[in-house]
C-alpha cells in the first residue's frame, strides 16, 4: 500500500508531530509498505526537484523531541516558496497520489478537523476521527459539554482573556486552579495556579496565545489516560511525572516521567477508566482511536480532563504502550489504524 505519512505542520506540537511521523514512517516501510513522509507546511519546499520521497531516508533528528515547544513566527521565513497558505507546495498532490494519508500531526491545522475536511473534499482517505468529531474534541469547553451528563469533568469557567479583564477574572477566581487554551494540546500554555500571582500570570501567558481560555478546577490525584482503539478500550496507563506536572519537557524527554502500564489501581477503577474513555469517544463521535486523558481521586472518583483524535506516536508516547500492553506491538498499532480508517472512511464516517 502506498501511504503519505503528514507531519510537522504550523502546530506547536510540530516537532512531537514529526517525531511521531518518523517512528509511524519507518514502521511502516519495516512491514513492507511504501511509505513517505512529508512535512504539512513545507511539503515539497526544501526537496530535489522530482525527488522521490517514498524513497527518502527519514531524518533521525526528528525522533527526538526538544525541551521547548517551536517558535511558530520562524518557520514562515524559512519556507522558500513563500505564500500564506499552511499547506506546503506539492502536499495536496501526494495526498491524491496515495493509497490513504497517516495523520501523524498532532494540534492545530492537524488534529482539529481541518486537515480532515480539506482530504474529504478532495476524496481522499485518511486515518482517524472524521472532521466534525476532530473539531469538537479539539475544543475543550465543547467536549466537557458534551459529555457531561455522562463523565465527571473538573468544574470550569470558559473565559474570552483581555488584559483588561484580568483582575477581575484573578478576583473571583477559585484556587488552586489549572489554566489552559481553550484548543492546543501537549501541555503547551497549562499552567497549574497556586496564588493570585501566578493566576495573574498565567492569564497573561493566555492573553498571547489568544485569549479563549478554560480555568478549571485543579484535580489532586493520580493521572491515568485510557486509549480507545476500534471502539474498546486498552489498558489504562498511570503517569508519574518524576518533577512537577505532566508538561511539555516531562512528556517528551526519556526518563521525565514514569509510566506504568497496566496502570496498578483496583480492578474496578480500571473499568471505569475504560467505560468512560469509550462512552466520551462514542458521545464525540470519534472513529478509530483516541486517548482520554483523566484524574482520580483517592476515593477513586474519576474525572475526565480531555481527549486527543490524534495522539502520540513518539517513543515516550502512551498509546503505544497501551497497545503493547494489550499484545500489540508499534507496527501492527499502525496498519491496525489504516485498515480500521479505511473502514470508517467507507462508512462515511
Ligand atoms: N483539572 C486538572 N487538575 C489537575 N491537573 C490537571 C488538570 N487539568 C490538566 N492537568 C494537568 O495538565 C496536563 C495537560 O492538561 P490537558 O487538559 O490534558 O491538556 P493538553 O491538551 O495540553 O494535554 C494533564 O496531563 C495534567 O497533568
Ligand atoms: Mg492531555
Amino acid at each position: 500500500m502506498k501511504i503519505l505519512v503528514l507531519a510537522g505542520g504550523l502546530s506547536p506540537e510540530r516537532n512531537v508531530s514529526l517525531s511521531s511521523g518518523a517512528l509511524v514512517c519507518q514502521a511502516l516501510r519495516d512491514k513492507g509498505h511504501q511509505a513517505a513522509l512529508v512535512d504539512l507546511f513545507f511539503g515539497l519546499d526544501g526537496h530535489e526537484e522530482g525527488a522521490d520521497l517514498y524513497a527518502a531516508p527519514i531524518p533521525e533528528e526528528f525522533k527526538r523531541v526538544d525541551r521547548q515547544a517551536p517558535d511558530l513566527g520562524a518557520l514562515w521565513a524559512r519556507r522558500r516558496s513563500g505564500g500564506r497558505s499552511a499547506i506546503g507546495p506539492g502536499v495536496l498532490e501526494l495526498c491524491q497520489g496515495a493509497d490513504i494519508v497517516y495523520l501523524a500531526l498532532h494540534g492545530t491545522c492537524g488534529e482539529d478537523g481541518r486537515i480532515q475536511a480539506t482530504l474529504d473534499l478532495l476524496g481522499v482517505p485518511y486515518t482517524g476521527s472524521g472532521c466534525l468529531a476532530s473539531a469538537i474534541a479539539m475544543d475543550k469547553d465543547l467536549t466537557k459539554r458534551l459529555v457531561a451528563g455522562q463523565v465527571k469533568t473538573p468544574r470550569w469557567e470558559t473565559v474570552t482573556v483581555t488584559e483588561e479583564r484580568i483582575p477581575e477574572l484573578v478576583a473571583r477566581a477559585a484556587l488552586p486552579a489549572v489554566v489552559k487554551p481553550i484548543a492546543s494540546g501537549s501541555s503547551v500554555g497549562v499552567y497549574i495556579v497556586n496564588t493570585r500571582a501566578e493566576l495573574e500570570n498565567a492569564l497573561a501567558e493566555s492573553v498571547k496565545l489568544g485569549g479563549r481560555t478554560v480555568i478549571e478546577e485543579y484535580i489532586s490525584g493520580r493521572e491515568l489516560s485510557v486509549a480507545v482503539l476500534e471502539g474498546r478500550a486498552l489498558p489504562s496507563i498511570e503517569i508519574i511525572p518524576k518533577v512537577g506536572f505532566y508538561d511539555y519537557a516531562n512528556k517528551y524527554q526519556p526518563g521525565a516521567t514514569q509510566e506504568v502500564c497496566p496502570a496498578q489501581i483496583p480492578a474496578q477503577w480500571e473499568e471505569r477508566a475504560g467505560q468512560a474513555a469509550v462512552a466520551v469517544f462514542q458521545a464525540l463521535g470519534l472513529s478509530v482511536y483516541a486517548r482520554a486523558d483523566f484524574m482520580v481521586t483517592g476515593d477513586g472518583t474519576l474525572y475526565f480532563l480531555e481527549i486527543n483524535t490524534l495522539p502520540g506516536m513518539t517513543p515516550t508516547s502512551l498509546v503505544p504502550q497501551e497497545a503493547a500492553a494489550a499484545g500489540i506491538d508499534y507496527p501492527t498499532l499502525c496498519e491496525t489504524i489504516i485498515r480500521a480508517s479505511l473502514e470508517a472512511r467507507k462508512g462515511g464516517l
